[in-house]
């Protein structure tokens, strides 16, 4: 059955059960200050779960093409990718479990086919301390469906995955009880990080058996449904939305209940199939199949490879025939990071010229069943896609120079490391190319490389950054600029001297920048220049400057923000990013203004370091 089938079944079924099936939200969102894209199918529907009427009635139904760009490290194992469409149907206090269950299982079985020996299911435990009950009616359904099918469905308690872990499935079980890490519905995930006001509740998720040989078992421990294992995949979750979180942190019940259900295309067409691998399915298959062609390489071998770019290329075809660009922030900057991985991935694979224009045509038949209604700009893809990599191409090529004017004296780890944080030459890349050319790599290049590599990467982990402070004497262009380079230089000196360096105070003018900052030192001629090239280089690189709104807590604890008086901020805060969004320059907590992209800076300079009072030093900068 192809994933085009499920797709329209999942409609049709949804229609006779009298759901309305509306038009998925546009991927890519606009003016939308907490997130870039639509990531499931409830994001768009927030204000019918809470109670506002939705003009098409209150069972509804659709496919939401959906993006999670913060599973792109995760690209390459079975089952996660990128892009994905999410099936989607609500009621808005219209039917509750008792239909949604039974119905769910049917499709399912019925329609799909699926073994119902190889369905097994979870729900929520309860949780004491908000006094939420544990979710014995849904367990219950559960059982009564499995025993129409002929299935003693046992039940078991769990709690936490750990557990299961080391537990595994006793004979006969099939319906798991666990916490709310695991079956527990926000959008901010578990019972403590649901955010206040938002629509929430125990969820009960399906999950499909591919059978205990795909168990790696030393590596995830016993199988059930909440492994990390590839036993059991998630091909559904039904969200009982029951609940609301009040103002100071309790849950109180809604007036009207709803059900929320989100299950992914891709993962039940493999289950479908009854592919562990997703990347068997229609939708993804006949990529692969090409790439195996053009590169010569199997499946069975470059296996990673080809599902990043398989993933990626199909992500960037989805965003742009919905009418984005390559850009160099936000959801454009997105966009260029999917199409770049995978002309990289293809390079490891040995497809070092133009692909894309082979492959988008592939993609494009794959998708044909979709309207145009959706798929707004499809007719533009190929030349967008085409442009963006011939591009690309041109800046591996200058790499390649950089690399040969280092050539002479060979590379050291931390020259591959520069060529990689600072042209965007990847390490993989440098030492091939150092292979093929003869060029003398350093010993323990490797370990020079990861040392800077891992150094980066705790500063930009531990580092905590000072909120502006010091008030701009204008918002005039000059001024402007300057206050971008402070933050800048104090992310330099977080980068490069200590991660323990916070804002102390700054003052900046149409004339010059002031920064004051924690040190017990001088620092030295080497480090101011070393501060100075940092900068310099950044400005180059032209990185972005972005801001959006966060909760407080979030952009403290989730995007490593730095911020000097998280107890004074208020909720909801203004977070300015310099660069890239998952490994940026710079990131804190700021009101602006700042300039669009940090090229329009100029050229940086640090005219002198001195004392300012007691272990706080002060930079003063200029630009030209
Ligand atoms: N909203 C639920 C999810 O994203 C269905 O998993």
């Amino acid at each position: 059955m192809d994933t085009n089938q499920i797709r329209q079944k999942f409609l049709d079924f949804q229609k006779k059960r009298g759901h309305a099936v509306i038009a998925p939200a546009p991927l890519v969102l606009e003016n939308d200050p907490t997130t870039l894209f639509t990531g499931s199918g409830m994001q768009p529907l927030l204000p019918y779960l809470l109670g506002e009427p939705h003009p098409e009635g209150t069972r509804l139904a659709d496919s939401q093409p959906s993006m999670r760009l913060q599973d792109i490290e995760d690209v390459g194992d079975p089952r996660h990718t990128t892009v994905f469409e999410m099936l989607g149907n609500w009621s808005l206090g219209d039917y509750f479990k008792k239909e949604q269950i039974p119905a769910f299982f049917e499709f399912l079985t019925k329609d799909i086919g699926l073994d119902p020996e190889k369905i097994y299911v979870t729900c929520f435990i309860g949780n004491e301390k908000y006094g939420i009950p544990k979710d014995t009616e849904a367990a219950q359904i559960w059982q009564e469906t499995f025993k129409k099918a002929g299935i003693d469905a046992k039940i078991a308690e769990i709690d936490t995955a750990e557990n299961g872990d080391k537990r595994g499935i006793k004979p006969g079980e099939r319906i798991f009880f666990y916490n709310d890490k695991e079956n527990w519905w926000s959008r901010g995930g578990g019972i403590e990080t649901t955010p206040i006001g938002d629509p929430c509740g125990p969820d009960s998720e399906v999950f499909y058996d591919f059978g205990e040989d795909k168990q790696d078992e030393e590596r995830y421990g016993k199988a059930h449904p909440a492994s990390d294992g590839a036993r059991f995949m998630e091909i559904g979750n039904q969200v009982f939305m029951q609940y609301r979180r009040n103002e100071d942190g309790t849950f109180s019940e809604l007036e009207k209940k709803n059900v929320d259900f989100g299950g992914g295309l891709e993962r039940i067409a493999a289950a479908a199939i009854n592919s562990f691998d997703v990347f068997k399915i229609s939708l993804l298959w006949p990529i692969i199949t090409h790439l195996e062609k053009i590169s010569g390489k199997k499946y069975e071998v470059s296996t990673d490879e080809m599902r990043i770019i398989a993933d990626h290329l199909r992500g960037a075809y989805l965003l742009t025939a919905q009418g984005l660009t390559p850009a160099n922030k936000q959801q454009g900057y997105a966009l260029r990071r999917l199409i770049r991985r995978a002309v990289l991935k293809a390079l490891d694979l040995g497809i070092s010229s133009d692909f894309l224009p082979e492959i988008v045509p592939i993609i494009a038949e794959n998708y044909a069943e979709l309207p145009d209604s959706i798929l707004t700009h499809r007719r533009q893809v190929l030349s967008v896609l085409t442009r963006e990599e011939q591009a690309f191409r041109k800046t591996l090529n200058r790499g390649i120079k950089e690399l040969h004017r280092l050539k002479a004296k060979g590379l050291t780890g931390l020259e591959i490391f520069k060529l990689q944080d600072t042209y965007g030459f990847p390490m993989e890349l440098s030492v091939e190319q150092a292979y093929r050319e003869g060029i003398e790599l350093s010993k323990d290049w490797r370990a020079e490389f990861d040392a800077a590599l891992n150094e980066q990467r705790e500063r930009s982990k531990t580092a905590s950054k000072g909120m502006f402070k010091g008030g701009l004497e204008d918002h005039g262009e000059q001024t402007v600029k300057y206050h971008t380079a402070t933050h800048l230089t104090l992310g330099a000196l977080q980068k490069l001297i200590s991660d323990d360096i916070v804002q102390k105070g700054s003052n900046i003018t149409a004339d010059r920048m002031r920064l004051d900052f924690n040190l017990d030192r001088k620092l030295t001629p080497d480090e101011i220049k070393a501060v100075e090239n940092q900068v310099n280089a950044w400005i180059k690189e032209d990185l972005p400057v972005e801001f959006a709104e966060f909760d407080k807590n979030y952009a403290r604890d989730n995007l490593n923000t730095h911020g000097q008086f998280w107890e004074r901020y208020p909720d909801k805060i203004k977070v300015y990013t310099i660069g890239d969004f998952d490994a940026p320059a710079s990131r804190e907590v700021c009101g602006g203004p700042h300039v669009k992209s940090t090229k329009e800076i100029g050229h940086f300079k640090i005219v002198k370091e001195e004392s300012s009072a007691s272990g706080i030093r002060r930079i003063k900068a200029i630009v030209e």
